[in-house]
């Protein structure tokens, strides 16, 4: 079967989209890609500009040209392809310090407008930079009339804004003031780019639209559920941003706690933002904070062997972390939660699997829990672990899998998380982004943890890169007399 490029065929309103931070890796690695492929496919809007700010002094074709000598993702671009592309870009020199200069763009685009008959354009802007430069941004944005998306078409104004979206619940919570002075919140896209992956969009039409999983969602027949994020690479060129982070902030307030909303929500009224977020936000609230005495016992922290190298001095920021957390929410109540990241470990795999309970009586040897995984990546798929009787004369057990590949069922190329984003953010659909109570309440989530001063205390477990990630983390979760799950 083919793929589904129904978004392909929508009419997208003409459509000027800014991104600010155009040099950085986000955009080489990322955007710019995701854009590329877009134009290829011919996914863009008809009449469509994109405007590139940075500080280095380009022209538009070396700036395409930087790019893609940047991207570890661009591998060669036709020059059809890049006679195609350069028709949308403008790359923009503009200094966030130096406010003034980008009414020289507001006027830029007033006049692209002009010329095309006063047509008006959708205004996108992807903040794309550091957190610390957010402000400077929606500042420069206010004060150019930048913002000004000519009403009388019904024309509008949103913004898209990069994780990390604040570094604890109150820095979290001072963002959303700040946008939320310039913007109403129906304008404000805060991504997060495991959301707009394939496989974890599954996971709703998976749990909601077959009969056979909803009456078994729940404490009485899932024994614990597992969600495990494993990277093959260290931190790279990102050390110093890491470095501040660490594993918690890096991937559990967004990516985990995204992915396990998903999976523990109850079915949304309808399909609306409103409603989809409002079952998240449930969960994300009902998470069970830590407290000094569960971090003891619940949580185990690692870093791999040559990561203080990596940022060249002394560190005990966590490149990996296991832990165990509860939902209190009656459907979940006394069910397990495992949760884990690493970064430099023998394999990149995203994983969830939902482990339902042994049977209360099994008539034969050797009955194992059935086990739903949802292979989130690299290799899509959906795996249940059933009980079948091995052929033979005898009655024994073995453990078959059902499983249903993404590469065997599906031809074609599956979009990526960045294309499937910035295309809902250019039709206005905010199901795939987080609202604002949402980030805060996965906050508060992390910082019982990452705020609590026996989260420094606790040991770092030094691992060896390329490996399964540090020993202690098994043997922890074995106390529950249980193993991590990898197919
Ligand atoms: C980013 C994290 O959000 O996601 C990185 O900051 C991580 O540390 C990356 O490597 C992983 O994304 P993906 O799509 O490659 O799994």
């Amino acid at each position: 079967m083919s793929l589904d490029f129904h978004k392909q065929i929508q009419n997208l309103p003409p459509t000027i989209l800014t991104i600010f931070g155009a040099t950085g890796d986000l955009s080489a690695d990322y955007l710019m890609p995701a854009l590329l492929h877009m134009d290829k496919h011919r996914l863009l809007p008809e009449d469509f500009k994109l405007v590139c700010v940075g500080r280095r002094p380009f022209n538009h074709a070396q700036y395409l040209d930087y790019i893609i000598k940047k991207s570890g993702v661009i591998k060669k671009l036709s020059s059809a392809q890049k006679k195609s592309f350069l028709r949308h870009l403008i790359y923009f020199e503009g200094d966030f310090a130096d406010a003034g200069k980008f009414q020289v763009l507001a006027r830029q685009l007033a006049d692209h407008e002009a010329a095309k008959g006063h047509r008006c354009y959708n205004r996108l802007f992807y903040f794309a930079t550091k957190p610390q430069q957010f402000a400077a941004i929606t500042h420069i944005l206010k004060s150019s009339g930048l913002l000004m998306a000519c009403a009388e078409h019904k024309r509008q104004t949103r913004v898209l804004v990069e994780k990390p979206f604040g570094f604890n619940l109150k820095s979290a919570r001072a963002l959303n003031k700040l946008f939320l002075k310039y913007f109403l919140e129906e304008q404000i896209y805060r991504i997060d780019h495991y959301v707009g992956k394939e496989t974890v969009q599954n996971l709703m039409v998976m749990r909601f639209a077959n009969s056979l999983f909803e009456p078994l969602w729940n404490n009485r027949f899932i024994d614990h559920v597992e969600i495990s994020v494993l990277e093959k690479d260290g931190v790279g060129g990102r050390a110093a941003f890491y470095d501040q982070a660490g594993a918690l902030k890096d991937f559990l307030q967004n990516h985990i706690l995204q992915m396990l909303a998903l999976i523990a929500m109850d079915e949304p009224y309808n399909l609306t933002a409103a409603m989809i977020r409002d079952e998240k936000l449930r969960v994300l609230l009902a998470l069970e904070p830590f407290t000094a005495e569960k971090l003891s016992s619940r949580l185990i922290k690692g870093q791999y062997r040559g990561y203080t190298k990596d940022v060249k001095g002394e560190s005990k920021t966590e490149t990996y972390f296991a832990l165990k957390t509860y939902v209190n929410l009656p459907r979940w109540a006394g069910v397990p939660f495992y949760l884990r990241t690493g970064k430099a470990l023998n394999k990149k795999l995203t994983q969830i699997s939902i482990h339902f309970r042994e049977p209360v009586r099994c008539l034969f040897m050797g009955c194992a829990a059935n086990v739903l995984t949802f292979q989130i990546q690299p290799d899509e798929a959906v795996h249940l672990q059933i009980n079948n009787k091995l052929p033979g004369l005898g009655v024994r057990l073995h453990q078959g899998d059902l499983e249903f590949g993404y590469k065997a069922a599906f031809k074609g190329e599956i979009p990526g998380a960045y294309e499937r984003l910035l295309l809902d953010f250019m039709e206005g659909d905010q199901r795939l982004f987080i609202r604002s109570d949402e980030i805060e309440a996965a906050w508060q989530f992390v910082d019982s943890i990452a705020e609590n001063a026996q989260f420094k205390k606790l040991p770092l477990n030094i691992y060896t890169k390329g490996s399964n990630g540090p020993k202690a983390a098994a043997d922890w979760i074995a106390k529950d007399a249980k193993e991590w799950w990898t197919r």
